[in-house]
């Protein structure tokens, strides 16, 4: 038995072009934790929810190679995050997720990103977001994707409207240790889906669906 059989997110392989969207074995998770060590943002930044990003060197890696040890170990049918390494050109560039409660019912899910500094700024995001999303639309049957950023993000907040998303309210929410932050949300109609040009191949699906709830196929039915 192999570990994807044990947990098919393990075994997704998601292609379009220069971008691979994989699931998260063991032995990416060493480089993984490498490139988010590296520097995921400048030092006054805080684009996640959690302020995971700016722990002490060592400390962050433990943290992120826990938080894809978690995800996995929680995986359940009607509560789940997918996490997936991001590939460009065949090297390991940053992750793209989604977490979400109850699929099969809601047909909506939050994604959530982040690369290696040094890949930013190259529309390397637009394009993992828009296969992730294509994934989410055409394989899984999503009816909606959504996607929150602090106000102070203009980078995520222009792949989002990009790729067709449109504005939704605007949260006080608190961040760090006692900041009062802003943060927008964004939503995305399958309709004002904004694609790349890549047509996606992808592997492992049916597995994946049945790990989720739905049938094999493509088909939006559960
Ligand atoms: C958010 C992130 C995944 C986007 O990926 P990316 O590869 O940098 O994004 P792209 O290059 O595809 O597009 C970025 C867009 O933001 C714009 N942008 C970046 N900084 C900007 C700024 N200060 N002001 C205005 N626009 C800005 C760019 O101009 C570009 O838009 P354009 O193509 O229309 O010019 C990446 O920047 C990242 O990992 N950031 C740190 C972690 C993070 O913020 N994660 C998301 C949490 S919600």
């Amino acid at each position: 038995m192999t570990v994807a059989e044990l947990l098919p997110a393990l075994g997704l392989r998601v292609t379009a072009g220069p971008v691979q969207l994989l699931g998260i074995t063991d032995d990416l998770i060493p480089p993984l934790c490498q490139l988010a060590e590296n520097g995921i943002h400048g030092e006054d930044e805080r684009p996640f929810y959690a302020p995971w990003s700016s722990a002490p060197p060592g400390i962050l890696s433990r943290n992120t190679a826990q938080y894809f040890w978690r995800t996995r170990a929680d995986f359940l049918p009607e509560s789940w995050a997918l996490n997936l390494a991001v590939l460009h050109d065949g090297e390991l560039v940053g992750v793209q997720g989604i977490t979400t409660e109850n699929y099969w019912i809601t047909r909506t899910g939050e994604t959530g990103s982040w690369l290696g500094r040094r890949f930013q700024g190259q529309g390397i995001g637009t394009a993992m977001r828009q296969v992730m999303c294509a994934f989410l639309f055409d394989h899984l049957g999503a009816q909606e994707v959504t996607s929150a950023a602090f106000v102070d993000n203009p980078a995520s907040l222009a792949v989002s409207r990009k790729v067709g998303y449109r504005e939704g309210r605007e949260r006080r929410m608190t961040r760090g240790s006692g900041e009062m932050a802003l943060n927008r949300e964004l939503v995305l109609d399958p309709a004002d889906f904004v694609r790349g040009e890549d047509a996606l191949s992808v592997e492992g699906l049916d597995a994946f669906r049945a790990s989720i709830g739905l049938p094999p196929g493509n088909s939006s039915t559960r």
